[in-house]
């Protein structure tokens, strides 16, 4: 008997499996019960679907909710001798599944069950039950799938971290306390120490020589544009180190923003604040535009071969034909070149609106060509975005393809990716976009690509606006005004521009393709962070900036380092995979490059291109 029923199942498998590829299912599932029974990884718990009163086969579809505008996904399909059949599912997002019932005898699909009531957010490490009972189908009423398990929140790691370090910081500011005298970092030194060069930019912090204290001695140093730098550097080895795997610490998907994508526009922005204090002092020395223009082509030239250096770097000898071109430090070194050039013309040595009828915003008045220059490069990426012909109808497209939008499966990033294919070459781009995996996209898309650069250049712009505001008003009431001012402005246009939704804006906030809504936010973002800066170190002086100043200071030694040492001895090793592991060994990265930093300064080393 036993042997005829598992004959006959096994009839019933193969037939499914083709009536289904009839009924256009892009792939034949394998039936639950000839499928190896899942494990659980990272950011999973299973889901064991179990039947009563079914006579039908039951296809079991799912999908994450993060995977924006997707069809559910067939995964596996239960036949009528099946009881149960455990599947893996996502706990990151919500997490939608559906039961699809399909006629034993004609293979077509029935009514499904009740994908809303079952979109539900998993807990990782549970494992869940569900009960189908189609006993008065179609009239199913569905219940959430029911935990058997307990399985603690994968937060905890996150907490004890803060826990640690709050612990850290409150023994440091207790010490120091009692023993003022021997504080170790003293940034006092630092005022009469350092060098001069061009770049304070990405390079160097905003420096002071001997002769400039001498001849204006009123030019101060801002503590907080280091600490800004630094607090955005930090971040970024965090984050670049995978951030204990968690989702939040990682780049989004797709649309939205996460913590990962803050860092790298702040140092754009940074970067430009820094510049207006750089040109000021070329211009007050009266320096000639075309050697300034020498050291920003060398500077940039310099930055762009770094950045080719880090994308060679690797266990195995690099293959030029698949040699990826852009990156974070080429497209550093693009907007540089593009923002500084244009700053030099319009810069000015000296505050000579003062006494102007617009002299409240001449920080704004004083500049209006390059305003206007700055503003035409977005006009542009807007434009070329969404009116540049890009063939397979995927023209105007700003989404991630794939498994999103019927039709648009090649249109992955649309003109940017496609602009970047035609240019570089399909191998020499970026490979393995953050949308691969939830959207299982098959065209390669740069993050750093070239359309891109116009938008970074404002980000940068915006930056060197707020280094107008310090230059041009040295009252910190009349600074942090502007900032709260620009911060909040930019914020509102920014959602305005999403429509401050994720994905049913005019232009989502999106990283990937550098997007004026995501630059604009930032750009709102960093003149509220860089004013918190100011008043706490600069203005109050409750804080010196620590430990995010010292290498804040040496952000390109930081930045290359951390790439190129990303698994070796003592930074990284291989620990179990689990998110406290993960972060723990992640954090420890991230602790030593910020060791890294203080030492340096204590050398009063201090290395920029
Ligand atoms: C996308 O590209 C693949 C492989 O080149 C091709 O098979 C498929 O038909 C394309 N899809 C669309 C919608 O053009």
């Amino acid at each position: 008997m036993a042997t005829t029923n598992r004959m006959s199942s096994g009839f019933q498998i193969s037939t499914a499996i083709v009536m289904m590829t009839v009924c256009k299912l892009t792939f034949a599932m394998v039936p639950c019960d000839q499928a190896k029974v899942p494990e659980m990884t990272l950011d999973t718990a299973l889901l064991t679907v179990m039947k009563t009163n079914v006579n039908d086969i039951l296809v079991i579809q799912l999908q994450t909710k993060e995977c924006f505008n997707c069809d559910l996904q067939n995964v596996t399909f239960m036949n009528a001798s099946t009881e149960n059949c455990t599947v893996l599912v996502d706990t990151r997002w919500q997490y939608r599944v559906q039961i699809q019932p399909m006629s034993n005898s004609t293979y077509n699909y029935l009514p499904s069950c009740c994908e809303d009531s079952l979109t539900t957010l998993f807990k990782e490490g549970g494992l869940y039950n569900l009960y189908i009972n189609l006993e008065s189908y179609p009239n199913v009423t569905c219940k959430q799938p029911a935990i058997q398990n307990d399985p603690p929140d994968n937060n905890i790691p996150i907490y004890v971290a803060l826990g640690i370090f709050a612990g850290l910081a409150i023994i440091w500011l207790v010490g120091t306390q009692f023993s003022r005298s021997h504080v170790v970092f003293r940034l006092r030194y630092r005022y009469l120490s350092s060098s001069s060069s061009l770049g304070p930019d990405l390079g160097t912090p905003t420096n002071t020589s001997h002769e400039e204290i001498e001849q204006a001695p009123k030019k101060e140093r801002l503590k907080s544009l280091d600490t800004f730098r630094g607090i955005s550097i930090i971040v970024m080895i965090f984050v670049n180190y995978k951030g204990g795997k968690y989702w939040f610490f990682n780049h989004s998907r797709w649309n939205g923003l996460t913590l990962a994508d803050l860092v790298f526009p702040w140092f754009v922005f940074i970067m430009g604040t820094a510049m207006t204090y750089s040109f000021q002092t070329l211009l007050r020395k009266s320096v000639p535009k075309s050697s300034i223009f020498l050291k920003i082509l060398k500077r940039s030239i310099i930055l762009f071969g770094l950045g080719l250096l880090i994308n060679s770097g690797g266990a195995q000898p690099v293959e030029l034909s698949k040699f990826r071109i852009p990156g974070v430090l080429q497209r550093f070194a693009g907007t540089y070149l593009i923002t500084a050039t244009i700053h030099m013309f319009f810069a000015r040595p000296i505050d000579s609106s003062q006494y102007k009828w617009y002299s409240p915003v001449r920080d704004l008045v004083d500049y209006w060509v390059e305003w206007i220059i700055n503003l035409g490069f977005v006009a542009i990426h807007i434009l070329i975005t969404l009116l540049l012909e890009v063939p397979g109808g995927c023209t105007g497209y700003l989404g991630p393809g794939g498994l999103a939008d019927h039709g648009k499966e090649n249109c992955t990033g649309g003109a940017a990716a496609y602009i970047d294919r035609q240019i570089f070459g399909e191998d020499h781009i970026y490979q393995t976009p953050t949308c691969k995996e939830i959207y299982q996209t098959t065209v390669p898309h740069d993050p750093e690509g070239l359309l891109g650069i116009l938008t970074s250049c404002f980000m940068c712009f915006l930056g060197l606006q707020a280094g107008k505001v310090l230059v041009t008003f040295r009252n910190w009431k009349a600074r942090v005004i502007r900032f709260i001012i620009w911060g909040l402005v930019l914020c509102l246009i920014g959602g305005i521009l999403c429509k401050f939704s994720k994905n049913d804006g005019w232009i989502p906030i999106n990283k990937n393709l550098w997007s004026v809504s995501f630059v604009v936010t930032l750009g709102g973002m960093a003149f509220i962070l860089l004013m918190f800066c100011y008043l706490t170190i600069d203005v109050y002086q409750f804080w010196s900036g620590a430990p995010f100043i010292y290498p804040g200071m040496n952000p390109i030694v930081l930045f290359i380092g951390h790439e190129i040492l990303a698994n070796n001895f003592p930074i990284s090793w291989q620990v179990s995979n689990s998110h406290a592991a993960q972060l723990a060994i992640d954090l420890w990265g991230t602790v030593f490059w910020t060791i890294i930093g203080c030492y340096l300064y204590c050398q009063k080393i201090f290395i920029s291109i």
